[in-house]
């Protein structure tokens, strides 16, 4: 049996507006790595049901989580480094994320609230409604000290985001692992 590379996947985290999905994109082109966006696993009644300003509970997350554990569990087992970008509020959804996948570091993205109304107010074309926002803010645990991953606090343009994120990100991370 072949042991496949150690990896990285990136999870970009955080709540809707937080910039997932922007620095998401340009950090997985910056290091070369497979991007994939979190909300492409949500099966169709998820989607559904946020369009219609309802929150997601745990029920309707875990096929979601498992999805995207697998796409995880993929790339580890094909030595690809990976860049993903999902909310992962909780504490529980992280730990199932992470189960049995030591390549996963997260990256927390966040912005004030008025900041955050903002962004999802001037934001078209996308299914999450702003009036989430604040289901979202209550539900989300931060990261814990023993969680691999960094939390950026005071963002900038998503370019300086991304250049704030390159510089902190553990050496060992960024290589993709040792
Ligand atoms: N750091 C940032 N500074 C300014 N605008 C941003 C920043 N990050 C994201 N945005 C803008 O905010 C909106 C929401 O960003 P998005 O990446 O879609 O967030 P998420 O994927 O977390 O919901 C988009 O219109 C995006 O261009
Ligand atoms: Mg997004």
């Amino acid at each position: 049996m072949t042991v496949p590379a150690r990896t990285t996947t990136l999870v970009v985290m955080g709540v809707s507006g937080s910039g997932k999905t922007s620095v998401g994109e340009v950090i997985a082109k910056r290091l070369g790595w497979v991007f994939a966006e979190g909300d492409a696993f949500h099966p169709p009644a998820n989607i559904e049901k946020m369009r219609s300003g309802h929150p997601l509970d745990d029920a309707d997350r875990l096929p979601w989580l498992r999805r995207l554990a697998e796409w995880i569990g993929e790339r580890e087992a094909h030595g690809e480094n990976a860049v993903v970008t999902c909310s992962a509020l909780k504490r529980s959804y992280r730990d199932l994320l992470r189960k049995d996948h030591p390549s996963v570091f997260f990256v927390h993205v966040t912005a004030s609230r008025q900041v955050l109304q903002q962004r999802l107010d001037d934001r078209e074309g996308h299914y999450m409604p702003a009036s989430l926002l604040a289901s979202q803010l209550d539900t989300l645990e931060p990261l814990q000290p023993d969680e691999p991953g960094l939390t950026l606090t005071d963002p900038g343009n998503v370019d300086e985001v991304v250049e704030q994120l390159l510089r902190e990100l553990p050496a060992d991370v960024e290589r993709g692992g040792s």
